[in-house]
């Protein structure tokens, strides 16, 4: 199979752990008999830096011409940082929310996993973390409060500020069809999160999940709201499948999940559009203050390729020799410094690529 994938290396530790996906995707496409062309864009403020903008219209259309995007992290230190110097339109995030909408990227998919061999880093009491936990988070990615109008005036001296959260039904319905699609495949669970006692656009939210939930008779389904899924996350996290749920509240609650599994190092994501299309990057930052220095954990990346293989190439078995290689290495004790734990063996960036691109089979 031909694969042409953008690359987006980024910032920080970006271009440092999309190198080690790379390595272990031409060790699949070497096995499996696949072609890969890789084409690298600039975004953020590698983008800023070259063009003065975080993102330019023959980056976006280079990545619209690819079946996927595979991207590392963008932006940087935001005190000390030049790009946080710009207005806000053209500082480094204003690079990824444009092209989560040029491309109509409006599915984001974040699996939060308490890999049982990394139990000791969930810092929550052990018998919570002894009955593990494996969830998705569907966070809807095009609309809410991030693309809703938004304005600063300033009014007889008092200075106001205005941003404004929109969903109509078909935003909403698109992304719960997609929730509810991903639960079949699953454990059948959705749980949707909302703010339904205080919010129209909530109480909207779970009328029209209801009205989809109908076409999924074998899935259970729980409204919950925001604030008690913010508890219930460190309280009872096994009893999430799939969370359903707006932008805003999606980008709170996926930061919480993952750092309840103690390594955000190791956490995937993917955006998808109603394609096959999709934008695959870890869900952690660009960590500035350890770029270059070869320490950085690529394994959310190379997850996140895993999850590209999966969803836009349809590559399940490639994708499982991914993931399986991950688990092998970590197996075997193999850690970086941000998962490192007593007894088990410290590697480096670059290493850790190399052990898992030789554990492909
Ligand atoms: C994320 C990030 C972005 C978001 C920022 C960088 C704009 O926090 O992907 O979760 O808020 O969506
Ligand atoms: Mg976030």
């Amino acid at each position: 199979m031909e694969l042409n994938i953008t690359c987006i290396p980024g910032d920080g530790i970006g271009p440092e752990i999309v190198a080690e996906a790379k390595k272990v995707l031409d060790v699949i496409a070497n096995q499996y008999g696949h072609d890969i062309h890789y084409t690298d864009i600039l975004m953020g403020g590698a983008s800023i830096d070259v063009h003065g903008v975080p993102l330019t219209e023959e980056a976006i259309a280079t990545a619209k011409s690819a079946d996927a995007v595979l991207m590392g992290s963008i932006g940087g230190d935001t005190t000390t940082s030049p790009w946080y110097k710009l207005a806000p339109n053209l500082r480094p995030e204003a690079g990824l929310l444009a092209i989560r909408k040029a491309l109509n990227l409006f599915a984001n998919l974040r699996p939060a996993i308490l890999y049982s061999d990394l139990r000791g880093a969930c810092p929550l009491k052990e018998e919570i973390s002894a009955a593990g936990f494996d969830m998705m988070i569907m966070r809807e990615l095009t609309g809410g409060l991030y693309f809703g109008e938004r304005s600063t005036t300033e009014e007889n001296g008092v200075r106001k500020a205005v941003d404004t959260l929109v969903y109509d039904e078909n935003e909403i319905r698109r992304i719960a069809v997609k929730g509810f699609d991903i639960a079949m495949k699953r454990r059948k669970k959705v749980t949707s999160v909302d703010k339904a006692n205080v919010l129209d656009s909530s109480r909207l939210w779970r009328n029209v999940v209801e009205e989809v939930a109908k076409d999924y008779p074998e899935v259970t389904l729980e409204h919950m709201l925001v604030d008690n899924c913010a508890m219930q996350l460190v309280k009872d996290p096994a009893q999430f499948d799939v969370i359903l749920t707006e932008n805003m509240f999606g980008d709170i609650l996926s930061d919480e999940a993952s750092m309840v599994t103690g390594s955000i190092g190791m956490l995937a994501s993917a955006s998808l559009n109603d394609t096959k299309f999709g934008l695959y990057e870890p869900s952690h930052g660009s960590a500035p203050d350890i770029a270059g220095k070869d320490v950085a954990n690529p394994i959310a990346t190379v997850l996140s390729a895993a999850m590209m293989l999966r969803y836009s190439f349809d590559l399940d078995r490639e994708a499982d020799a991914v993931e399986n290689a991950v688990k092998q290495v970590l197996k075997e004790g193999y850690r970086t410094v941000d998962i490192m734990s007593e007894g088990c063996k410290q590697v480096g960036c670059r290493q850790m690529g190399d052990l898992l691109a030789e554990r492909i089979r």
